[in-house]
């Protein structure tokens, strides 16, 4: 659903704001668990798990909010490829942000390793047992961190070009600061 408002509502700007972090944050708390062989490993694991199952219930929150608010129009003046881009680049944006964590969850619970939370919540095992699901699902978690990671980059730099070059209202349909309507006491 395409929306005639101009920007994303404030709940749903802060939460792209506060996953884009977490998100970040994620791919090199991953990449940094897999180049240790020290204790850290353990500290880094167990960040990762609870705050990839955040992720991963913001993100159903978010995807939620999209299908009920909907989206900011592009510009009008936007070429058809660049739309196409821009549509498909955010539906497989949301798609790694819930296949990530599901992946990582799966291929745990394959390897028969408990997910715990903060709190000592153990989170239930959402496959049975097997190897050969596991190598699968471990492959799968790595190849897809590389891929989010290469999109992310595209993502951002197809933001800076709307934001320093196109300046059309696309950025600021997500900036994290308020507009000065939104700023402005109602009269
Ligand atoms: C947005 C969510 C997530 C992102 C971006 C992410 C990213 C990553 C990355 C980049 C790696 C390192 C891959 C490599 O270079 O070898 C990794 C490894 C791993 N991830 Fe995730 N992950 C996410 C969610 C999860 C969740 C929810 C779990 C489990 C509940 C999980 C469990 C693991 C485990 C166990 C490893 C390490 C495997 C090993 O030590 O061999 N991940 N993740
Ligand atoms: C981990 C990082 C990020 C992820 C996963 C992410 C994800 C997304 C997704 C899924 C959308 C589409 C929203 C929707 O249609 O519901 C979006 C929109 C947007 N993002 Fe990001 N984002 C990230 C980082 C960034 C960064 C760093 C910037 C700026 C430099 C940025 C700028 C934007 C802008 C301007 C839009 C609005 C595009 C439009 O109106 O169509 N994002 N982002």
């Amino acid at each position: 659903m395409t929306g005639t408002h101009r920007r994303f509502t404030p709940l749903q700007r802060l939460l792209h704001w506060l996953m884009a972090a977490a998100i970040l944050a994620m791919l090199f708390i991953g990449v940094g668990m897999v180049s240790t062989v020290t204790p850290k490993y353990l500290a880094l694991v167990s960040l990762h798990k609870p705050l990839g199952i955040a992720i991963l219930v913001l993100a159903l929150i978010r995807l939620a909010l999209r299908l009920s608010h909907g989206a900011p129009a592009l510009p009008a003046d936007l070429p058809e490829p660049m739309k196409l881009a821009a549509v498909l680049s955010h539906w497989a944006l949301y798609a790694l942000m819930i296949g990530m964590p599901l992946l990582g969850w799966g291929m745990l619970s394959a390897a028969s390793y408990p997910v715990v939370l903060a709190g000592g919540i153990h989170l239930p095992s959402i496959l049975p047992p097997s190897d050969r699901l596991h190598t699968l699902l471990w492959d799968a978690h790595y190849f897809l961190a590389f891929a989010f990671f290469a999109l992310i980059l595209l993502h951002v730099a197809a933001a800076l070009f709307h934001a320093l070059v196109r300046r059309d209202g696309v950025f600021e349909a997500m900036a994290p600061t308020p507009t000065r309507d939104e700023a402005a006491p109602a009269e």
